[in-house]
């Protein structure tokens, strides 16, 4: 009998892997990409999945928030992606106004990401109000992350980035969404940051891996955002964010060395011109 892990095997991940992953107790890595460039590192290191995430509006656009993202912003980011990767899941986020509106315009746009972008799966935030929609979209083949918690999209409603659901009233809202969500066919549902005590129920309520942002160890998997974690963004310290690198100083250092060698006539040297 084989003892090989589900995401051990050469293949490339699907949401079955996923899946399987659960069932087997392994953890499933998550984290963001926006370009070619980087998602073919975190591909290439192994990573299980990559969300090409609306967090693209702050990370690569400078926005506060990531309500103004559009679908061809979002087609543009998962395209670069795709073709940077070999063996990961992509995962696209439907980006706000494009799946609330209608399920027929939620359906075309779910669409679009699996047929113009080359996505995978997609990803939509909320729970018991978009549960018809994220039904209609799986039958029509196209597998769904479900997103529960803070929401970003419904920041505005929310009116602070601080911890969800830590009431009663509002942690069991959680868990219900997130049977209503399973039930609607979800392959797997990102939390982000809400208690880990409830996380922890929520995961073992569904059938269905929970990949926690902010949320504890009990989850199934992980997800963080890429330059948060390489230490490129020094303004954003939340307490869940564990920094693998510091980027930042290493470019600032870099380009520092660089403009020096160039003001002082050291670049290029002998070896570096053509003769
Ligand atoms: O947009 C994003 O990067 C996300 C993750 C934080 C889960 O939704």
């Amino acid at each position: 009998m084989s003892t090989e892990l589900p995401s051990q095997k050469r293949d490339k991940v699907t949401t079955q892997t996923v899946v399987d992953m659960k069932r087997h107790g392994e953890k499933i890595s998550m984290l963001t990409a926006y370009d070619f460039t980087m998602a073919g590192i975190i591909d290439g290191a192994g990573v299980d999945v990559i969300l090409v995430g609306d967090s693209a509006s702050n990370v690569m656009a400078g926005h506060e928030t990531t309500v103004p993202m559009t679908m061809d912003q979002m087609i543009y980011h998962t395209q670069c992606v795709v073709r940077g990767v070999d063996r990961a899941l992509v995962i696209a986020d439907l980006p706000f106004m494009s799946y609330q509106v209608t399920t027929k315009e939620a359906l075309k746009s779910a669409g679009r990401m699996m047929k113009e972008a080359g996505a995978h799966a997609v990803k939509m935030e909320g729970g018991d109000p978009i549960s018809n929609t994220v039904k209609r979209i799986v039958e029509a083949g196209i597998p769904v992350m479900g997103h529960l918690g803070l929401t970003p999209q419904s920041i505005y409603q929310f009116g602070t980035y601080k911890v969800r659901a830590k009431e009663e009233q509002e942690a069991d809202q959680l868990l219900k969404d997130a049977k209503i969500l399973e039930e609607a066919g979800v392959f797997s549902i990102v939390l982000e940051k809400i208690p880990s005590s409830l996380a922890k129920r929520v995961t073992e309520s569904v059938s269905v891996p929970t990949i926690g942002i902010g949320a504890g160890p009990h989850c199934d998997g992980q997800v963080l955002v890429l330059h948060d974690m390489l230490g490129l963004n020094k303004d954003f310290s939340p307490r869940f964010l564990r920094r693998y690198a510091d980027l930042h100083s290493e470019m600032d250092n870099a380009v520092k060395e660089y403009i020096d060698d160039v003001k002082s006539g050291d670049f290029p040297n002998e070896e570096e011109q053509y003769k």
